[in-house]
């Protein structure tokens, strides 16, 4: 039987956070993870080590993840913490482990042409760019003991459509899910980058994806741009899949494109688990933001940052809680 307990995965530091054409402060985004914290969120995306010229938001990775380290020896709930990153190439990776990353996650997609505008190479191209992140990370788990080995994901972009492709077969989801499997890839992040997908579209994703590996190794990256973000969650739960990644006030959405917007709000997700009676638990399976007051706290935190970047509160639930 498939546990009820559902992993939830705050991007919003990163995903949230990275289209914002004025520079955040460390400091913001520090305080931003440590609200998070506070409320219960145990893995976040913190950052990316990508180039500063693709994504200057991000430039401030080493920094923001040693102070993120630094934490974690000071405060028990950032001790419990995940804080992931982006890591496109080995020369990110290297810095990513040496700024103390707890999980690195290479992405590639499965729209060709979107993998050249994203990371300015083909999906074979970012798959043989991989096989070093993952040799420089066996060596250094090596010479960890078990419960500091640094962790490796795999996020495809472009799963159900392609802003410059169109449509994408879930076929072509599965021939990437295939290529990394040798890798050693143990969580497979299958992620709807404009927000295209509808329910039947989730479901026959995930049914192709489960003949390669278990529905445990699935997560779901839903945006919410044609606002389909919650029922295409509820169809991937029917599917098994137990792992979503969210983002606090629905941050997130480029500028540049029209009607994108962000991730799914994390408010939304956790207002929909509560509903469901299903337990949200973090990367070691205890339980996290039970009841009201979680909900509450979530609704302040996702306010508090709307206000800080001066964007209005894309979280429903969000503005409704803050309304009470
Ligand atoms: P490139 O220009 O082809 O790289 O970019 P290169 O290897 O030719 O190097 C060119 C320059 O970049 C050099 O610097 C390198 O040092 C530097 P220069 O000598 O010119 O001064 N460089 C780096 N700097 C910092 N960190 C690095 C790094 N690598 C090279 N890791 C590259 C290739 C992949 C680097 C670039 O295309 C890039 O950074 N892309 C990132 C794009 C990105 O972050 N997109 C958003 C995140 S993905 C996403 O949002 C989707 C997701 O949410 C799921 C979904 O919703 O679909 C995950
Ligand atoms: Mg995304």
């Amino acid at each position: 039987p498939v546990s009820d307990a559902v992993r939830v995965i705050e991007v919003g530091p990163r995903d949230g956070l990275q289209n914002e054409k004025t520079p955040i402060d460390t400091t913001i985004k520090l305080q931003l993870i440590e609200r998070l914290l506070q409320v219960g969120l145990r893995e976040i995306e913190a950052t990316a080590f990508v180039s500063p010229k693709w994504v200057p938001q991000m430039s401030d990775h080493h920094a923001l993840m040693t102070r993120l380290v630094a934490l974690q020896a000071s405060q028990s709930a950032a001790a419990q913490a995940r804080f992931s990153a982006l890591t496109p190439n080995l020369q990110g990776a290297q810095v990513a482990i040496d700024a103390g990353a707890q999980e690195l996650v290479i992405f590639t997609a499965a729209s060709e042409a979107f993998a050249q505008k994203n990371i300015n190479c083909s999906i074979e191209e970012s798959i043989r760019r991989f096989e070093p992140i993952v040799a420089r990370l066996a060596e250094h788990n090596q010479a960890q003991p078990p419960h500091k080995a640094v962790r490796l994901r795999a996020s495809i972009s472009c799963a159900f459509g392609c802003p410059y492709a169109g449509a994408i077969a879930p076929s072509q989801v599965v021939r990437v899910v295939e290529q990394l499997i040798p890798l050693g890839i143990t969580e497979f992040d299958i992620a709807d980058t404009i927000g295209v997908a509808t329910p039947n579209a989730v479901k026959a994703v995930f049914a192709a994806a489960q003949q390669l590996v278990p529905a445990t190794q699935l997560a779901g990256h839903f945006h919410d741009t044609y606002g389909q973000a919650l029922v295409n969650i509820y169809a991937a739960l029917e599917s098994d899949i137990r792992i979503f990644h969210s983002s606090i006030a629905g941050l997130g959405g480029c500028p540049y494109a029209r009607g994108a917007t962000g991730n799914v709000a994390t408010e939304e997700v956790v207002y929909l688990l509560h509903g469901l009676g299903m337990p949200i638990v973090d990367q070691t399976g205890n339980r996290i933001l039970e009841g009201g007051i979680a909900l509450s706290e979530l609704a302040a935190t996702g306010a508090w940052i709307s206000g800080i970047i001066g964007r209005p509160n894309q979280s429903r639930a969000g503005r409704a809680l803050m309304a009470h």
